[in-house]
């Protein structure tokens, strides 16, 4: 009768019961013989002759571990922190060793699979300690930057006095119609000396008055070089400017330095005059540093020039007004028109060479020249 159990019942009643797969213990599955007689072993499953489910079981706590790990690990912020998820995760008391002992419930044949992976996940579990340990390195429970604080204006860079200086000459003798020309720093002793009119035996080609360099070449003594160079390629009239760096090895003072800047001019034409030197030179000081500009010429040498002269501007130097050579001119002189292949007969012109350290000195009010090179913020900051 269904529904109801009579002694008849009892002998089969064991192979009658439903039997969940994953339930119940492998104890519970091998116990003694009970009160219904011995309980028939498990068939070997996938897994082998233990209970089916260990193997994956394991894996799974594995796997949860390691998740759950990593997942906290992302989150701890400081070493405190840092130091509890070591503990509980692969300390001696932790979460990884607490895997081991299921190890016993693994099938022989499985144990090389279920090593494999908690070796992998111990690994990943300590890298991943070691790189957040090094991430926090220095960090402290409290935040170093406080996110809320206003933040440090940076320095605005502002270009050097001289550069700003070289391009406002460059400027205003570009409005007097003059084009820019270039020229090489490291140049030969023709364009420095030869085609300048410079004899061998001129003082200015003493060893001790340049910077020689091997095969002929020099670091070039005076821009008017760019003279040369242009009017070698370039066929008159012509006129032009050209700044740029100088050498010479002179004892450094408050004017004199053994790098230094130089613009150069050179105006070629027909029945180009002394005036229109003096009248352009003069226009540029007022020019420049305005009307009260005090500017001097005076007649001197140069071996490319006939005739020459000196130009001086009034300057304070150690907080007292005195003349300070600004540079050189005067006409060019026909055998440099012939070294270049102009015809010195049809074609006349001037020429001049003005220090830009000196103008500098005198537009900003900068007592030593050796300043601008010292490269003192302090200095630099008030231009
Ligand atoms: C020349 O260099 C000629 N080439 C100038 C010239 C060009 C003359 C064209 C005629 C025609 P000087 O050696 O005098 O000339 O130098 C010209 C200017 O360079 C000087 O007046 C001065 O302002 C500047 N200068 C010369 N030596 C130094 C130095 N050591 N430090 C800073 N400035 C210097």
């Amino acid at each position: 009768m269904v529904g109801r159990r009579s002694t008849g019942d009892v002998a089969t009643a064991p192979s009658a019961v439903p039997r969940d797969e994953f339930s119940g213990s492998y104890e519970s599955e091998c116990r003694p013989a009970g009160p219904y007689g011995a309980l028939k072993p498990v068939p070997a499953g996938p897994y082998g002759a233990l209970k089916p489910d260990t193997l994956a079981v394991v894996l799974d706590a594995l796997d949860k571990l390691e998740m759950t790990g990593l997942d906290e690990l992302a989150a701890v912020g400081d070493a405190d922190t840092l130091e509890r998820w070591r503990v509980r995760y692969i300390g001696t008391k932790g979460a990884l060793k607490a895997v081991l002992p299921r190890m016993k419930d693994v099938a022989p044949s499985d144990k090389p699979a279920v090593g494999k992976r908690l070796n992998e996940v111990k690994q990943a579990l300590e890298r991943s300690f070691k790189e957040k340990k090094s991430a926090l390195a220095g960090r402290t429970t409290t935040p170093s930057v406080d996110v809320t604080e206003p933040g440090i204006p940076m320095g605005l860079g502002r270009r050097h006095v001289l550069s700003r200086t070289i391009d406002e000459v460059t400027e205003t003798f570009a409005r007097m119609g003059f084009s820019v020309a270039h020229g090489p720093e490291v140049e030969d002793e023709w364009h420095n000396f030869d085609a300048l009119n410079i004899p061998r035996d001129h003082p200015a080609r003493d060893p001790r008055e340049n910077f020689f360099l091997a095969g002929g070449l020099m670091l070039r003594s005076q821009t008017s070089t760019i003279q040369i160079r242009t009017m070698a390629r370039t066929k008159p009239p012509l006129k032009v400017v050209a700044v740029g760096r100088v050498y010479r090895p002179d004892t450094h003072d408050a004017t004199h330095y053994s790098m230094f800047h130089q613009v150069e001019g050179l105006y070629v034409d027909r029945d180009v005059s002394m005036v229109d030197l003096k009248t352009t030179l003069f226009q540029f000081a007022k020019t420049y540093f305005g009307p009260e500009a005090e500017v001097r010429m005076r007649p001197s040498f140069f071996p490319f020039t006939e005739p020459s002269a000196e130009v001086d501007m009034k300057m304070k130097v150690k907080g007292r007004w005195q003349w300070v050579e600004l540079g050189g001119c005067g006409m060019v002189d026909p055998n440099v028109f012939e070294a270049v292949g102009y015809d010195p007969d049809v074609w006349s012109g001037f020429a001049f060479g003005l220090g830009i350290d000196r103008i500098a000195m005198r537009k900003y009010g900068i007592a030593d020249i050796r300043w601008m090179f010292e490269n003192d913020a302090r200095f630099l900051r008030q231009f």
